[in-house]
């Protein structure tokens, strides 16, 4: 996946202080043990996505070798690496959400906001996003929300979810 480089960011005191906090809660020696937080502190003050100058002011933060944040910020699928719609919805497809209809929720999906997976809404609402199971497969099939899960999905349910947003 690409990086956008062209952009600029710092991380504000209130960012600081977060972060900060986190890496209070390890050994003063293990600050990269608040690698994730502190990405999660980035990505949410940068709009929804990770710049790398997102990353870089992490990894400065933390003093961390760059490419040491770059590898966690690329590896998780909850960070974005590219500019997203106001919500984000994580649709799951592993085993148990698809053998309990992920499918038909995805085609509804696609369907409502002629979007596909990895796409954005021309108004900008709405990204749509495949990802691995999502840890809730009692309650399959699941989808996450911006920070929220929602569980034991239906068609209604999603028109329900979406009318709730617009
Ligand atoms: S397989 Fe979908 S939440 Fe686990």
């Amino acid at each position: 996946m690409d990086v956008i480089t062209n952009t600029i960011f710092e991380l504000s005191q209130h960012d600081k202080a977060e972060i900060d906090a986190w890496v209070a809660q390890y050994p003063a020696e293990q600050k990269r043990s608040a690698v994730i937080p502190a990405l999660h502190i980035a990505q949410k003050a940068n709009g929804g996505w990770l710049s790398e100058a997102a990353m870089k002011a992490v990894a400065d933060y933390l003093d961390l070798p760059q490419i040491q944040v770059f590898e966690v910020a690329t590896f998780y699928s909850m960070f974005e690496l590219a500019p997203v719609g106001k919500h984000k919805l994580c649709v799951c497809t592993n085993v148990s959400c698809m053998l309990s209809g992920s499918d038909e929720i995805v085609a509804h999906l696609k369907k409502r906001l002629q979007i596909n997976f990895g796409e954005t809404t021309a108004d900008n609402k709405f990204t749509l996003k495949e990802v691995e199971c999502l840890g809730a497969c009692v309650n399959a099939p699941v989808l996450q929300l911006d920070h929220q899960f929602h569980e034991k999905l239906t068609p209604e349910k999603i028109d329900a979810l979406l009318a709730g947003l617009e």
